[in-house]
Order: C-alpha cells, then structure tokens, then sequence
C-alpha cells in the first residue's frame, strides 16, 4: 500500500486544495488529509469544522481519508501510518520557500520524503484568508470552494438535499 499525506489547516478547505489532493490519489493507493492545529495560529473554523468540511467533500471518493494530525510532529503522523510521501501543491515562488525548510525538517526527522506539484493555473490565486475575506465582504467565492464549504461560509445549517458533488482532478 503505497499511502501519502497532504497536510495542512484547510481553514477552509479550498478547491486549489482539493485538486492537488485529487492528483496525489491518482499517484497513490491512499491519500490522509491530515488537518493540522497549530496553537500558535488564529482559526476561523473549529478542528472538528474543518474536519467535518473536507470529510464531506471527499466522502463518494475511495482512497481519500481525513484526519486530525494531533497534537505531535507530522513526521511521526507519517511513521506510524507507513507514509511514504508527503504531498503539497506550489502556487507560487513565496510556497517554495515556506516549504522547503519543513519538507528537509521532516525527511531529517523520520526519512519521510515530500513531493511538490505545481499548483492549476485555475487556483494558484487562492488561499484560505483570501477566500475568507471575499466571502465576508460579501463576493462570490462559489466557483473556489467545495460545497461543503460554500454553505459553511453561507451559515447554512440543517442538512445538504442535493445529490453527493463528484470531486475529479479535473474539478
Ligand atoms: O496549511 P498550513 O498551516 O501551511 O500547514 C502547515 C503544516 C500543517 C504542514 C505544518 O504546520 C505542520 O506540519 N504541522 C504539524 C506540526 C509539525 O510537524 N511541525 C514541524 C514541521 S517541520
């Protein structure tokens, strides 16, 4: 089984997220998105928000599974779940260099290797904080975010009707 990880806040989970995780599922037999928290980080959403967006957003896929990183190192995340990669996606230059130094910090600390694909033209604008401020000043971020999301940001509680959304790497 070959298992990878793509790590992140997902505060909220975004659609440049969801197609570079849809990518890593074509290259292996399982994909953990594992949502992060780190303390010293401001959050808009809840562990258990965040959670409970991107499971919904993956759950008619098989192969793709969401969990809480913890309170410990992402590298001992990946050691005990048999991880052989962990996956990012790069927007930009500026991605690169926040990256880099934590993808050597891992490999260093469990042998965990990171793999970088480059981000859809379609999404190398987004980020989490951008489609918050959009979408609390009141623009449509409908075409960026999964549905999930959508209605989260929309304060739409009560159960989702319509027929389960299909997540492909063409999203
Ligand atoms: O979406 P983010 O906030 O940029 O994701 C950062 C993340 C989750 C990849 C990073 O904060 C992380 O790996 N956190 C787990 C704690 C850890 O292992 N820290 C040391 C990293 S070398």
């Amino acid at each position: 089984m070959r298992r990878a990880v793509c790590p992140g806040s997902f505060d909220p989970i975004h659609n440049g997220h969801i197609e570079v995780i849809a990518r890593a599922a074509g290259l292996f037999d399982e994909v953990i998105v594992a949502v992060s928290t780190n303390y010293a980080k401001k959050y808009r959403f809840t562990l258990t928000e965040r959670l409970t967006m991107a499971r919904t957003t993956f759950s008619a896929l098989s192969g793709i599974v969401v969990e809480p990183v913890g309170e410990g190192l992402l590298s001992d995340f990946c050691h005990d779940r048999g991880v052989s990669a962990i996956v990012k996606g790069l927007r930009t230059s500026s991605d690169f260099d926040y990256e880099l130094p934590m993808a050597t910090m891992n490999r260093h600390l469990s042998g965990v290797e990171t793999l970088f694909l480059p981000g859809d033209s379609r999404y190398l604008h987004l980020s989490s904080t951008l489609i918050k401020e959009v979408s609390s000043l009141g623009g449509d971020v409908s075409g960026f975010v999964p549905r999930a999301v959508l209605r989260r940001l929309n304060g739409e509680t009560g159960p989702d009707t319509r027929p389960v959304p299909i997540v492909s790497p063409r999203i």
